[in-house]
């Protein structure tokens, strides 16, 4: 099974992703993960990201379908994979479908996780994750159980994202709305596309994928 999270900044993409990895053994392939994995390893390609990424842009179709393409290889073929944030443009589609060939797969589904723009500025400007596991939280909607220690593997440490603020934020939903949006069409024309309320609570929203992926 394949599957792509499509959806602008916020939509839930990675929140989504993490449960589907717990509750299905699937694999999150998030290019914005494997981008920020590569700025702080300050590789080339991290130190060319960094940019273009703080100021809400889009990184090169290039770069980001070699990571996808690399990040396939090394996880073999059998496992299902979760596509969070990529593709982002009618050119990256392409080069997925080309990838998703080369590696005997084929796309079982596009999830369109629906929201109201408004909301999403609040769900990001409240995000934070472990410094330590990644897991994700909110001042608002996802405090960890105890004060201040992660759930999952209890540190105590937590970071936020530089791109995490209002105006970077509106920045990245024009980009979502101009150049990932326009993709959709195309993924419908297939038959391949379900719409999932995004502004539902977070389990009812895995409840409604789940749905999907069951057929
Ligand atoms: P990326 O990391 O992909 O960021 P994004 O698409 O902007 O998405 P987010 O991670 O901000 O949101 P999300 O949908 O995962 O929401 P989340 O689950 O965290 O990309 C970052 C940058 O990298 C891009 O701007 C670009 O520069 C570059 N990049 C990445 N991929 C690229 C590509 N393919 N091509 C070119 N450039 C690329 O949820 C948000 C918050 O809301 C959380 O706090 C969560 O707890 C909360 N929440 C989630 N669901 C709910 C709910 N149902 N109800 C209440 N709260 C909720
Ligand atoms: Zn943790």
């Amino acid at each position: 099974m394949n599957i792509i999270l499509l959806g602008p900044p916020g939509a839930g993409k990675g929140t989504q992703s993490h449960l589907l990895e717990e509750h299905h053994g699937m694999r999150q392939l998030s290019t914005g993960d494997m981008l920020r994995a590569a700025v702080k390893a300050q590789t080339p390609v991290g130190i060319r990201a960094k940019k273009v990424m703080d100021a809400g842009e889009l990184v090169s179709d290039e770069i980001v379908s070699a990571l996808i393409d690399a990040e396939l290889t090394a996880m073999g073929d059998a496992v299902g994979a979760i596509f969070d944030g990529y593709p982002r443009t009618a050119a990256q589609a392409e080069q997925l479908d080309g990838i998703l060939g080369q590696h005997g797969r084929q796309l079982d589904h596009v999830i369109e996780l629906h929201v109201d723009e408004d909301a999403l500025v609040e769900r990001i400007c409240g995000r934070f994750t472990c410094a330590e596991c990644g897991e994700g939280y909110h001042d608002e909607f996802k405090q960890p159980e105890t004060e201040g220690k992660c759930d999952k593997c209890g540190s105590t440490e937590f970071k936020r994202r530089p791109d995490d603020n209002e105006e970077t934020v509106r920045k990245r939903m024009e980009e979502y709305r101009a150049k990932t949006a326009p993709i959709l069409p195309l993924y419908e024309e297939r038959g391949i596309v379900t719409r999932v309320d995004g502004m539902a609570p977070i389990d009812d929203v895995t409840t409604s994928i789940e749905k999907v992926l069951r057929g």
